[in-house]
């Protein structure tokens, strides 16, 4: 339970400044909140659907569920019988109620310091809609699946709500995946058009991402699925004239080498199909329950899930999330620096953000390019008041010290933001201390893909913090404790986090499998709905999330399965069987560290383990790269044949005290992993 009053002692508060005008001012305001959101969901939100549009009115509750299996199939509905649009509410409802047309929507700023561009309300909602119609000159209706692979450009905010305004569902894989991953994921959802870019730099680094699209569609095509509409988006080898008025300006980094192999049966260009496009287009009306989109996010299986959010629940979730937990004003300028192929850029770059008429930077860069003060020079030359980023990075940039963020004066700021992972006391003191000049209450907010938004967080002027705890849950949410028997712990205690009842932003099915949906969040313990994170709670009643507890791994604040990996490493000629564990990183939170069992006459040598990293890299995307491998002629299994993964990690980060091992078919096995480790000394 939430505590009456806030504990006044280990804590940080918010700015007395920032109390004055906050949306919630104070801990006993959210606490009168809070309980109004959980007693009564269906007023709390229905009060803030006051605010959006709805072309018709909800004719069911306004919330209604089933969340235990026990009693049948689990379901959420929002606003059911509501017919809306959530690109209209983004952007016409803003413009025209609000008065919101001539506002920024974005600043986009590239790769190269120098390369951007500022897109207003008005712009915006031009080119989506020529956009959406290029999509339905396509044959693209509503219900269609449209994989989309792009940059961190304003093209793909235009595609993703292009889609949104005539009710087709987006499904976006983060451009840093393979090709194989792209092609598995559109396999999935059965999309019918691919939207990607010729290319793009990531600092130094051009890549190539038409030749991956196209190998993508190649495998497709391999597995019995031609999909025969790609939209390419010239982004590095720009047209020069156009008819459509204010494009993104020639990239300063242009890139004559670029080689973007086209196919004239599949290959459409994006500029050439705008000039053709009216800039006005009707939104389709949808129903509150519809398919916003799909996202991939990793599943312990190894095949990944497609999460499925719908358009009212998610869209009022985030946009309430975003105005709370940042406290957005409405002369803020706020900054996510997370990539938009992430759920983090889906909910706090583009929906919530928008829905709250925010001005937000959109970068496309990289915080160490071209040199470590990257992120503060933005901060400044934009005047940022809210910025969120991740643990992973604030990690790195501590590595420098502090002067390359003190040479820029970030006065600006007022509020900071984590999300992705725990963030280290450590690393909290110096975001706090250095960035945040003591001055700006840092926001924890732990949430994942299936939540849609934040479910554990501090609201910047009303929740007293404490570093690496995310705090408290946010309205409509009811977190608990479990042991392994699923009975709930009151008080101070550990276990599985769960929670009790839904909130308008949860996830409704994983795509094309809803019995998946049920057996991976809601069997093991009826009538919770499991996170797959452990969690403490500390005598004031404070969460600390204290990490994974199925076969996932965190690497930088991306969710990676041990499976998936493993799977990618024993489809190598040479692998009999692979075992991956995660070992602590400083800076990516957490790294892979692969076994490997050699199939017999094969010697291992750096050759076969250069071959090994490409291939994962290959199957699944760089951020999956084992950081580390080692040939294992054995691994340590019980006499039933299953991995005893508690002692691969204990041998990955070379801890000898091994706990009770008697179950080991063969413990010589484990002695000689100990000899044969490949970082002594790391
Ligand atoms: O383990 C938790 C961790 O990230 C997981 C969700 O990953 P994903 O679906 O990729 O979404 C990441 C962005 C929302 C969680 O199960 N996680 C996320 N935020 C935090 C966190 N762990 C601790 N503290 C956080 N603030």
């Amino acid at each position: 339970m939430i505590p009456d009053k806030a504990p006044k002692e280990d804590v940080f508060h918010g700015s007395e400044d920032m109390k004055k005008s906050a949306h919630v001012p104070s801990f006993e305001k959210y606490k009168e909140l809070y309980l109004k959101s959980i007693e009564n969901p269906g007023e709390f939100w229905g009060d803030i659907a006051k605010d959006f549009f709805w072309k018709t009115k909800h004719t069911g509750r306004v919330f209604d569920y089933n969340f235990d299996v026990t009693k049948g199939e689990i379901f959420i509905k929002c606003m059911e019988g509501a017919s809306t649009n959530i690109c209209y509410n983004l952007l016409d409802y803003n413009i025209h109620e609000r008065n919101l047309g001539d506002k920024v929507a974005f600043y986009w700023e590239g790769n190269e310091p120098g390369d951007e561009l500022t897109v207003t309300y008005r712009e915006l909602l031009r080119r989506v809609c020529q956009f959406a119609n290029v999509l339905k000159s396509q044959g693209v209706k509503k219900g269609d699946r449209v994989s989309i692979y792009m940059p961190m450009v304003i093209e793909l905010v235009v595609a993703m709500l292009g889609c949104a305004r005539i009710g087709a569902v987006h499904s976006i894989v983060f451009a840093g995946f393979s090709a194989e991953s792209l092609c598995e994921r559109i396999m999935d959802s059965q999309c019918s058009l691919l939207i990607t870019a010729d290319g793009f730099y990531r600092g130094d680094k051009l890549i190539n991402l038409k030749l991956l699209a196209d190998e993508a569609l190649r495998k497709c095509r391999d597995k019995g699925f031609p999909l025969e509409k790609c939209i390419m988006l010239k982004h590095l080898s720009k047209e020069e004239e156009t008819s459509v008025g204010s494009q993104s300006p020639p990239a300063k980094r242009p890139c004559p080498d670029l080689q973007v192999p086209w196919n004239p049966e599949v290959d459409l260009c994006w500029h050439s199909l705008l000039r053709e496009a009216s800039d006005e287009c009707e939104p389709e009306w949808c129903e509150s329950e519809d398919p916003l989109f799909i996202l991939y996010t990793s599943g312990s299986t190894g095949k990944p899930k497609g999460v499925l959010h719908t358009i009212s629940g998610y869209m009022l979730y985030t946009a309430t999330t975003f105005k709370m937990v940042f406290d957005h004003q409405p002369d803020d300028i706020y900054w996510c620096t997370a990539d938009i192929g992430w759920i983090t850029g889906h909910s706090y770059i583009t929906y919530g953000p928008l829905a709250s008429g925010a001005t937000s930077v959109l970068f496309e860069g990289l915080p160490t390019y071209p040199d470590v003060g990257r992120m503060w020079e933005i901060v400044d030359k934009y005047r940022v008041t809210k910025f969120y980023t991740a643990p992973t990075a604030i990690r790195l940039l501590t590595k420098y010290g502090n002067e390359p963020v003190q040479k820029y004066k970030r006065e600006s700021l007022k509020v900071l933001g984590t999300v992705g992972e725990p963030i280290n006391p450590e690393a909290w003191q110096w975001y706090y201390s250095v960035v945040g000049d003591s001055r700006c209450p840092i926001v924890d907010t732990y949430w994942q893909t299936e939540t849609g938004g934040h479910v554990l967080t501090p609201l910047p002027a009303a929740t007293p913090l404490k570093p690496g705890s995310s705090t408290f849950p946010f309205f409509g949410v009811v977190p608990a404790i479990l042991n392994e028997s699923g009975e709930e712990l009151e008080g101070p205690s550990e276990g599985y986090l769960v929670f009790k009842q839904p909130w308008p932003g949860l996830m409704r099915t994983v795509y094309g499998n809803h019995q998946r949906f049920e057996t991976t969040y809601f069997k093991k313990f009826p009538g919770y709905y499991i996170t797959g994170d452990g969690c403490r709670r500390d005598k004031d009643g404070y969460y600390w999330i204290t990490g994974r507890i199925d076969d996932m791994l965190n690497v930088s604040g991306h969710l990676l399965s041990t499976a998936e990996v493993e799977s990618a490493l024993v489809e190598h000629e040479s692998v009999a069987e692979a075992a991956v564990v995660g070992r602590p990183h400083p800076i990516k939170g957490e790294s892979l560290y692969c076994f490997v069992t050699l199939n017999e006459g094969v010697t291992y040598n750096h050759t076969l383990e250069a071959e090994l990293k490409k291939q994962v890299r290959e199957k699944i995307g760089a951020i999956a790269t084992p950081d580390y491998i080692q040939n294992a002629p054995g691994l340590p299994k019980t006499r039933s044949g299953k991995i005893m993964r508690r002692v691969l990690r204990k041998i990955a980060c070379d801890e000898q005290e091994l706990g009770d091992i008697s179950t080991l078919a063969d413990s010589s096995v484990v002695e000689q992993l100990f000899q044969n480790r490949c970082c002594t000394g790391v």
